[in-house]
């Protein structure tokens, strides 16, 4: 995993959003969708608020090998990034006139569950949320007639569209070392979570999704459509990685069979 590249990204990008300037305008929205989705914002706000000292604590599994040295790093200024989405959410929550919140059921559940296994599903379970964001961001950006609103969510896109990079670089190079079998099983699994997470989260956000034009089932079927293009491409980053790995096996067994040969 190249995360000399990632922790230099992140140096200079999370800087970006700590100035990110937003017009200064009030919100000319109609309170029938105003409100909805102060409180929907609010609730992603939240989601991105968290320390991340277990995530951190998990990554230090993987700080010994050498293809994750750096990762360490790199984690901790990607969860300053998520940290620097929360202060921005909470400026747009002022914005919209909006209530920031302490605690939210969904985020509750989202928390607990990733930390029950290891970093492999810690990162499964916040990519999850990424590619659902994904979808919601690029809803809010081109629906949301608010120029604060329009700025926040174009930011934020960008922003985690390379945090699902990162994820993807990450797990490819864990998910190569499964077994035919095991990388089956993960697929079903996070397929499985992925599906059952964008039906609550539609369900959740339905009222400012139906205020922004869009229908809980359609917003579903998008964040499927995004699980979809990215697992095809965790696949093919999977098959590179475990080609490039037989070939190191392969060729250290062949450097031992030519010693043994003299
Ligand atoms: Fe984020
Ligand atoms: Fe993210």
């Amino acid at each position: 995993m190249n995360t000399q590249a990632w922790i230099h990204h992140f140096e200079i990008n999370t800087r970006l959003n700590d100035h990110l300037e937003l017009p200064d305008v009030p919100c000319a929205l109609p309170e029938s969708v105003r409100g909805p989705l102060a409180a929907s914002i609010a609730t992603f706000q939240l989601g991105e608020s968290g320390t991340g000292s277990r995530l951190r604590r998990y990554a230090r599994e993987v700080a010994p090998l050498e293809n994750f040295r750096g990762y360490q790093r790199a984690i901790d200024l990607f969860i300053a990034e998520e940290q620097s989405h929360s202060q921005l959410l909470a400026r747009v929550v002022g914005h919209l006139g909006g209530t920031l919140l302490t605690k939210q059921w969904t985020n509750s559940v989202f928390r607990r569950l990733r930390f029950l296994v290891n970093l492999e599903f810690a990162v499964q379970v916040l990519l999850t949320a990424e590619l659902i964001a994904e979808v919601y961001y690029g809803t809010l950006y081109l629906r949301a007639d608010d120029p604060v609103v329009h700025r926040m969510s174009q930011k934020i896109l960008r922003d985690e569209m390379k945090h699902l990079a990162f994820q993807r670089e990450f797990l490819s190079e864990r998910v190569a070392t499964f077994s035919p079998i095991g990388r089956w099983l993960w697929r079903c699994q996070f397929q499985a979570i992925h599906a059952v997470t964008a039906t609550v989260v539609a369900w959740d956000h339905r009222l400012a999704l139906r205020a922004l034009g869009v229908s809980p089932a359609d917003f579903r079927r998008r964040c499927l459509h995004a699980w979809e293009r990215f697992q095809s491409r965790l696949e093919q980053s999977v098959e590179t990685c475990a080609s490039g790995q037989t070939a190191i096996v392969s060729g250290v067994a062949g450097a031992g069979l030519q010693r043994m040969d003299r």
